[in-house]
């Protein structure tokens, strides 16, 4: 999200995104309870599934999609989706993300589906990121803003609450004009931190502030993550996973 890629860098952006997507479906084993990503790296990793139930390499999966453009997709590619309701515990969840740091904390929510998404990730057993190059960072911050999912309420309130923190505050918009709406129907405020320090200290306080639904900083979620660089695949264990 920092800056514009070139063409032949979003089209090489692009061809990692798939290659990470595909090499993900390698950890899927039958009769799994999937986590169902969002995002455009995710979704390769959903045609890869698709591709693998339709030629027998797979089979008796079932996954809960962390948002309704998932849950289209899914049913579109055929992988059965259940919810909640049917099964609590996810066994794998494969996802993209907008920045991840060495110690493989995320910033997400880029999509919008930051709260279902973490959802997903806190009954996960195991939670596989995957993101091309461009996606690693130093520090969070330093390239994305962080999606905070507010009640449209109190979203003013919100906004003066991330300006006390330092924190530069946008509206996410539409772009017929109108503020972008989440899946359940919130609104999401794009707040830049710069370079953020200490994470755990910003997120207690996103999180004690009424108003917030959500927000996407993903700290000690991922369990691993595969990064598709122009040299290849690389696997990253977190360390004390
Ligand atoms: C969705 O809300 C996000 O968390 C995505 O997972 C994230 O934005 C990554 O998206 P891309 O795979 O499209 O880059």
């Amino acid at each position: 999200m920092s800056g514009s890629p070139s063409p032949d860098q979003k089209k090489l952006q692009d061809r990692l995104k798939k290659e990470a997507g595909i090499s993900a479906v390698d950890l899927v084993r039958p009769g799994m309870v999937l986590g169902l990503g969002t995002g455009s790296t995710a979704k390769y990793a959903l045609e890869e599934i698709s591709r693998r139930l339709k030629d027998g390499r797979l089979s008796d999966i079932a996954g809960i999609p962390s948002s309704l453009e998932t849950e289209r997709t899914a049913r579109e590619l055929g992988i059965p989706v259940i919810t909640f309701d049917d099964k609590q515990e996810i066994d794998l969840t494969i996802d993209g993300a907008d920045e991840v740091d060495p110690g493989l904390n995320l910033i997400k929510g880029g999509g919008g589906a930051l709260l279902r998404e973490k959802v997903l990730a806190q009954s996960s057993r195991r939670n596989v990121m995957i993101v091309d190059e461009s996606k690693l960072s130093p520090m969070l911050g330093t390239h994305c803003p962080v999606p905070v999912e507010v009640i449209p309420f109190a979203w003013k309130p919100v906004a003066n609450f991330l300006r006390s923190l330092g924190g530069e505050p946008v509206l996410r918009m539409n772009q017929d004009g109108s503020p972008y709406a989440t899946d359940q129907n919130n609104y999401i405020i794009d707040c830049g931190f710069g370079p953020i320090p200490d994470l755990g200290e910003l997120a207690v306080k996103l999180g004690q502030k009424a108003g917030i639904a959500g927000y996407g900083l993903f700290i000690g979620t991922a369990s691993e993550i595969i990064v598709a660089t122009s040299h290849g695949i690389r696997y990253q264990k977190r360390k004390d996973s």
